[in-house]
């Protein structure tokens, strides 16, 4: 029978368990190839990849593009000015045209309805870049590397501590992936700037939530994020006051207690702002491994959704 395949890659919460492994399985495999023979099986030949952003991009857009390329296949990149998604063309128009012409659609949005419509009305898989509400391929990279990190060993029982604005994109995310391999998320953030509860809820996750930085004690990996993210610029002076105090900082990291604590972060990252020079460059950050594990987990997804690559 083998794990049921994939329509879409909206939520991490729409995924099994199973699922939620088969897609770490495929990216180490397919990680493991590239990195063995220096290219991968040209899986998705002939196959189409349209990149729809209504926001910039480094990471998302370079790892789709290299990916599809390494796979055999080709993206397109449509930039914020050309689709006027909702604005120049409805969503559902944008989903039925497109897919005539690509065999799968990532996008990029502000509001995360539109990619629930882009997924109702395309006849081909979406997968969701980011949106105001979630950040799924990131959580799915940053899992993947952390399986790698810890040399394919046990995720579950493993405490994250996520700490900053809780309340982001990254943050719902995680917590959702977490719920999945039975990691345990500390959620350190002010007043304001925390998990909405349905996410938690819904999760499955052990997450706890607090203001307090003694909470990072004991944690295996402190995850941070930026506190002004993309939409929410109007907000920044509000946003730098109420998230001063939770800069991951030397002092913060020894706080852990743990010699062996990872330091995570999706990037773009304020230097100074939620994460110093010294902890982002020093000895406990792996955030440039976890920059380049976007390539391969989402080489995992493309090579399932566009491809027909069994879940491992
Ligand atoms: N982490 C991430 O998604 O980076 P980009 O915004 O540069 O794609
Ligand atoms: N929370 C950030 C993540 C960027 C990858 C943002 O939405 O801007």
């Amino acid at each position: 029978m083998g794990t049921p395949s994939l329509q879409h890659f909206i939520e991490i919460e729409d995924l099994t368990g199973e699922q939620f492994w088969g897609l770490l399985g495929l990216a180490r495999r397919l990680k493991e190839e590239w990195l063995r023979t220096g290219h991968n099986e040209p899986i998705l030949a002939g196959k189409n990849l349209a990149m729809v952003f209504q926001k910039p991009s480094l990471r998302t857009r370079v790892s789709f593009e290299m990916g599809m390329r390494h796979l055999g296949g080709h993206a397109a990149y449509l930039s914020p000015q050309e689709i006027g998604l909702g604005q120049r063309e409805s969503v559902p128009d944008v989903a039925r045209v497109l897919s005539g012409y690509v065999e799968g659609l990532m996008a990029r949005v502000f509001d995360h309805a539109h990619l629930v419509a882009l997924a109702r009305w395309a006849t081909v898989p979406v997968i969701n870049g980011l949106s105001d509400y979630s950040h799924p391929c990131q959580a799915l990279a940053d899992l993947f590397t952390l399986w790698e990190h810890w040399s394919w060993g046990e995720l579950a029982g493993r405490v994250l501590a996520y700490v900053g604005d809780g309340s982001n994109n990254v943050a719902t995310s995680l917590i959702m992936a977490a719920g999945k391999v039975g990691m345990r998320v500390v959620v350190i953030s002010p007043p304001n700037y925390t998990p909405d509860p349905a996410v938690v809820t819904r999760s499955g996750a052990e997450v706890t939530i607090t203001a307090d930085l003694n909470a990072v004690r004991g944690a295996d990996v402190l995850y941070t994020d930026v506190w002004v993210s993309m939409g929410q610029e109007a907000e920044r002076q509000r946003r730098l006051a109420a998230l001063a105090p939770y800069q991951v900082n030397p002092t913060l990291v020894e706080r852990t207690g743990n010699p062996d604590v990872v330091v995570m972060h999706c990037l773009p990252a304020h230097r100074g702002e939620e994460i110093t020079d010294e902890v982002m460059d020093g000895p406990h950050s792996i955030v440039f491994p976890q920059a380049h594990n976007r390539l391969h987990a989402q080489k995992a997804l493309l090579a399932h959704l566009l491809g027909n690559v069994p879940l491992e």
